[in-house]
This record gives structure tokens, sequence and C-alpha cells, in this order.
């Protein structure tokens, strides 16, 4: 029987085994520990940020990240329409507005150029989307930014480690978040951060993150806050990962070369691009299969399928899907989203897992 290959799978070693074991051990498995507090010191050290403030999972802590900056209703904030809709909802949440922007035609993150046609007096806030692992245009999106004094809150999700002209993704706004999810770069099981280098901001962060309470006075709520705590059971596993996230990211990096040798000549499929500027780190590796290839993409998952092999299709543009349903169209993020498909990227991934991979996609042709 063959191996079922999934499209994404933690690698949990000893290391993590050893922190959990010592968090249960100590009786610190809520959201106290010593864990928490090297996890978030570690983390943030990797990016060059002063403060790390951890939260329960991404999606909290990109909230968290638009409560502190005040993002609130009657604002808008800038959102490409080709991400994972959380991405979208944590703007929702806090009564503004997201305003959507259509992806780059050559990189498929958020198109700088298509920014500024929607940009109003309402606009706070623009949130690049570092999408499947490569990084947005950061020099177009801070002129950007500049220019209309808006805040950039950098939603680094899928892009742990991955570079922009040589600097890590996650340093270029005011706030930057992440994820841990279990098929993220590095996890946590469920888990975030926030990171700045704005000592004020990281101290609201971690008020509002403890239901709003007073660091002066236990118990004492100034404002509404929320739990977005992350547990010390987490940091643990946190902590023993980040020691292999560049380990991680060049086993992605190798993902990526061997696919791309190997489809590279595949007509009608287009590859996953890494502009001259960029560093991915192909949190999944993605193709897009377009009209010239043989099969349609909904056709190769199917086969894939067949063949004991998990894949997924892009994420659907967030303007298409009913809480935010528009007319106006998006034309790159549509075709890109059609034609897009997310190949098994899991750092446990073998060379034979690899060689079945491939070589199911050219019985596609
Ligand atoms: C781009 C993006 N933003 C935000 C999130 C939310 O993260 P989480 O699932 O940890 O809440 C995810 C992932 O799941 C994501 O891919």
């Amino acid at each position: 029987m063959k191996r079922k290959i999934p499209i994404a799978e933690p690698e949990i070693g000893n290391e993590e085994l050893t922190n959990v074991i010592e968090a249960v051990k100590s009786g610190w498995i809520s959201s106290k520990g010593d864990f928490i507090l090297d996890f978030e010191e570690k983390f943030s050290k990797y990016f060059g940020a002063n403060f790390g403030i951890s939260t329960f999972n991404g999606t909290t802590a990109l909230h968290l990240a638009l409560e502190a900056l005040d993002v609130k209703t009657g604002d808008e904030v800038i959102v490409p329409t080709l991400t994972f809709i959380a991405s979208a909802n944590v703007v929702k949440y806090t009564g503004a507005k997201p305003v959507f922007v259509d992806s780059h035609p050559d990189y498929w993150c958020i198109d700088p150029t298509k920014i500024e046609e929607k940009i109003t007096k309402k606009t706070k806030a623009i949130i690049p989307v570092h999408l499947y692992g490569h990084p947005c245009d950061m020099d177009a999106i801070s002129k950007i930014a500049k220019k209309f004094d808006l805040y950039i809150v950098e939603d680094c999700a899928e892009a742990h480690g991955a570079e922009y002209k040589g600097k890590k993704v996650g340093s270029f706004g005011i706030i930057n978040c992440f994820s841990f999810y279990g098929n993220k770069i590095i996890t946590t099981g469920e888990g975030g951060m926030c990171i700045t280098n704005d000592a004020e901001l990281a101290e609201k962060m971690r008020m509002l993150r403890d239901h709003g309470m007073s660091s002066q006075k236990k118990y004492w709520h100034d404002v509404i806050g929320f739990n977005y705590r992350m547990t010390n059971l987490q940091a643990a596993i946190g902590v023993a990962q980040l020691e292999k996230l560049d380990k991680f990211v060049e086993k992605k990096r190798r993902i990526a070369r061997i696919y791309n040798q190997s489809l590279k000549d595949v007509e009608g499929l287009e590859l996953p691009p890494e502009m001259a500027w960029a560093k991915s780190v192909y949190w999944m590796y993605s193709i897009l299969v377009t009209n010239n290839f043989g099969m349609n993409r909904d056709h190769i998952i199917n086969k894939l399928v067949n063949s004991e092999i998990d894949s997924r299709p892009f994420f659907y543009p967030i303007h298409t899907m009913p809480p935010y349903k528009e007319n106006t169209r998006y034309p790159i993020a549509e075709k890109i989203s059609k034609e897009g498909l997310n190949l098994p990227s899991s750092v446990k991934l073998t060379d034979d897992d690899l060689e079945r991979i491939v070589a199911v996609l050219h019985s596609c042709i």
C-alpha cells in the first residue's frame, strides 16, 4: 500500500517533546510560564524586532494588531483579495471595512500599482500578505504608506524566513503578524505572534490580549480586551521549532528546486515565481494550470487523490464569497485562483514522494 502524501505535515521531534514534558511537569500549562517569555524574546530577536507578543493563533495576532492601532468602525483597510479569509475577517472584527486590491500577475501578492486608486480619507492601514511564502513588493507598499500616512501590518502567516531585498519579511510594518498553525513553516499547533519595535504598542497589545487588564492594578480594566493568550505548552513547542526554522526554510527551498527542475518543461504549467528581489520560502509549492495544459486543475486534483496524494486549490478571491461579495472584478486574482494548485510541500517529503507526485503530473499531460 502506498504512503498517503499529505499537503503539509509538521516535523515534531524530541526537542519539542522534551520542552512539553518540562512544561507539563512544571504545572505551568496555561498562559503563564517561562516558555512564553522565552519564545517571545527569541522569536522577535530572530526578526530583529524589540518586542514579541504571542497569541493563541495567527488570526488573533492580526486582530490584536489592528485593535492596538485603534482601527475601528468607519475606517478602511487595504487587503489583497487573494488571501486566506482571516486577513479580511480581522478587519471586520474591528468594525472597519476591508477594501480589496487585485494581485500582481508576476508574483501573485497584492499589486502595489493598484493600491492608490483604493485609498480614501478613511483608509488607515494596509495589510500586505506574503502569499504562499513569496514576499510582497515592500518598497512600493512602504512608499504608498508613507505618502498617505497609513500603517502597514504585514501578514506573515505563510512566510516565516522569507526575504525582501535581503531583509526578512516581518520587519517592514509597524506591527507584523505570524501564524503557527500545524501546516505553517514552524508550528505550535495553534499559535500566533505580533512583533514590533514600538514599546507603547507592545504594552497595549499585552494589555488587550489579557482582557484589557491594567498592568498597574490587578483586575482593573479600563477597556474591553480579549483572551488571546498563548499557552506555555504552545510556547514550549515554539521554542524548539524556532531552532529549526532556518533548516525548514532550506528544506522548503530544496523541495521547490526539485519540483522546478522536474516540471520546467511541461507546457501549460506556470511554476511559482521568485522575483529577483525575493527569497521565497515556498510555504506551499504552487503552480498555475493554464489552458495550454491538457487537463484542468480540478481534474489534476482528482488524479492526485487517486494516487493517494493530497493537494489544494488556491484560495477563492475574498470578494467572490458571500460575506464580502462585490460586483467589481479583480481579473488577475480571479485567474490565478482558478488555475492555482498547491502541491505537497511538507518538510517531511522524501525524494521518493516527490518522484511519485511529479510522475502523476506528467501522466496528466
Ligand atoms: C495569510 C493568512 N493569514 C492569516 C492566517 C490565520 O492564521 P491562523 O490559522 O493561525 O489563525 C492564515 C492561516 O491560516 C493565513 O494563511
